[in-house]
């Protein structure tokens, strides 16, 4: 597959997806690694396998099912990405934001994207919900961005403005959210690095001191791909473990897919809230 995705293989997927489907979504909702079963709450759902859609990054990864749950939750019609493809799978970085591109073209006009990150900030404990305030595009700085190739006009501007990548008032719905089911909402800056390999602990340490508080292989790509066409945007990142700046501990993916577990419920109410007064 080349790098370049046209506006037909968009649309093609388009015009399969109505197909399956007469919801109306106008919420797309990314769920990452080990939070998947948030979409099973979902009602009047129609399911799609990424298998049957021509061009969608399929994920290899234990802890992504890989399906769309089109259907009902809070009764507000949703788009439900049941797990993702990473960059690191193999995939460029222009097909892992060609669902960003589907949805937009099905009329989504808001995305609430998840994803299991380790903590660099010290205060930040495994279990816990963070809010992304803002990212650090790293692998993008390096050359690798979802946009990089011929601009498609129908989405957005060439060189798109990421000056407020996250929604302000969608923050300020998931703080209202949190205060009022006490959930310990953390607040801080993702930086998605290529992996699959973890960070060693001067990796980290650079990381912090960039200003990092949350590290995954996720997410960036997806939103830099939202903000081109308009999509406005609320992250939340589960904090899976804790990054391991001084070489003490190790980080494995069955401890990141274990406090997925405990990282559901509070991203469900959450989610669930700020669905409710959207
Ligand atoms: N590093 C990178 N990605 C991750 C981590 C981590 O510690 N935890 C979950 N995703």
């Amino acid at each position: 597959m080349s790098e370049t995705i046209t506006l037909e293989v968009i649309d093609r997927l388009v015009d399969i997806i109505r197909s399956h489907t007469s919801h109306q979504p106008k919420i797309g909702i990314i769920l990452g690694s080990g939070l998947g079963s948030l979409a099973d709450l979902v009602e009047n759902s129609n399911i799609i396998p990424y298998q049957e859609l021509p061009s969608w990054p399929v994920s290899t990864i234990e802890g992504h099912q890989g399906r769309l749950i089109i259907g009902l939750l809070e009764d507000k019609p949703v788009f439900f990405m049941q797990g993702r493809a990473h960059f690191y799978e193999g995939y460029n970085m222009a097909i892992i934001g060609l669902p960003i591109r589907v949805m937009k073209r099905l009329g989504i006009d808001t995305l609430i994207i998840t994803n299991a990150a380790g903590a660099i900030n010290p205060i930040f404990e495994p279990g816990e919900l963070m809010l992304i305030i803002d990212h650090l595009n790293l692998v993008g700085m390096a050359g690798s961005n979802p946009l990089r190739g011929p601009n498609l006009d129908e989405f957005g501007p060439r060189f798109p403005d990421m000056s407020r990548a996250y929604d302000r008032q969608l923050i300020k719905l998931a703080r209202q959210v949190a205060l009022d089911n006490q959930i310990k909402l953390q607040e801080g800056v993702y930086v998605c690095l290529a992996g699959p390999s973890f960070e060693t602990p001067a990796d980290l340490r650079f990381l912090r001191n960039a200003g990092a508080d949350a590290v995954g292989m996720s997410t960036v790509p997806e939103v830099t791909v939202a903000r081109h066409s308009g999509i406005r945007v609320l992250g939340i990142s589960g904090i899976s473990n804790k990054a391991n700046l001084d070489g003490n501990t190790t980080t494995t993916h069955e401890e990141v897919l274990s406090a997925g577990k405990e990282i559901v419920p509070q991203l469900t109410t959450l989610i669930k809230g700020v669905l409710r007064l959207l």
